[in-house]
């Protein structure tokens, strides 16, 4: 447990959304190149659409070379099949796998289309195991500190792959992307937070003002269920990247 005001966490001040994701794909990059053929553990959502397009726009210029890395993404709306725009397999196809030399083959993402959530769940955790866990994992935070979709609750941090129920403060937040916010699926697969923590290394990356509260709470704050983040505190290597918005209410 970290006491307020000293970090366990390594902090990397960004000037802006532009710089969080150079620097962010700055160290995967790092990763890729250390290790050609490790395992990347994958987020979707808005923030880490820009180190994707810079990732990929390295990989053009071959200085990332993806030919041998595998990937695990965190997490996939239960229900939705992986053809559909607004699922999470899409999502990284559009994003990022389109754009750069990795196999397909390659990439994992929760079964959202298997209704048998018991089944699809135990599946992922296998094969995660099975490739060794991530030797790192990028993770973006929610507004209530969620990481993949492990939202706030007293049994967060136990748990492997699972199925959960959407906080209303998340279909809120992710509406956005959705034309109505009735279209916005109420469960979803992800990866537990238990799974999360075997990743050899951490990368989370954070921007704007919205993420202020969260990335504060994650940092400083006690370790509780309540902010699902705040678990990081215990894990031996994990780098926040974030902008100036994101840490406004951090004293560093
Ligand atoms: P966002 O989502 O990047 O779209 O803000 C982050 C998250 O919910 O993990």
């Amino acid at each position: 447990m970290s006491m307020e005001g000293v970090c366990m966490l390594k902090i990397v001040r960004a000037r802006d959304y532009k710089d969080m994701s150079r620097k962010a794909a700055n160290i995967i990059s790092a990763q890729v190149i250390l290790k050609p053929d490790c395992v990347l553990g994958l987020a979707t959502g808005s923030t880490p659409i820009g180190t994707y397009q810079q990732l990929a726009e390295w990989n053009k210029k071959g200085d990332c070379d993806f030919s041998q890395v595998s990937t695990y993404n965190l997490d996939e709306y239960r229900g939705l099949s992986h053809d559909d725009p607004q699922s999470y397999h899409y999502f990284m196809k559009v994003n990022f796998f389109d754009h750069v030399n990795i196999d397909i083959a390659n990439t994992h993402v929760p079964d959202g289309a298997n209704p048998d959530a018991d089944a699809a769940c135990a599946e992922y955790d296998r094969i995660v195991a099975e490739a060794g866990y991530p030797d790192l994992q990028l993770l973006g935070i929610g507004n209530n500190g969620h990481i993949g979709f492990n939202e706030p609750d007293d049994h967060c941090f136990s748990k492997g792959t699972h199925c959960v129920d959407l906080t209303e403060s998340t279909i809120q937040a992710n509406s956005r992307l959705f034309d109505r916010i009735e279209d916005v699926p109420r469960q979803a697969y992800t990866m537990g937070v238990q799974t999360i923590m075997h990743a050899r290394t951490i990368l989370v990356v954070a921007n704007g003002p919205a993420k202020a509260q969260a990335v504060h709470d994650m940092c400083f704050g006690p370790v509780t269920p309540s902010c699902p983040a705040s678990i990081l505190q215990l894990h031996p290597n994990v780098t926040v990247v974030a902008d100036e918005e994101a840490l406004a209410l951090c004293e560093l």
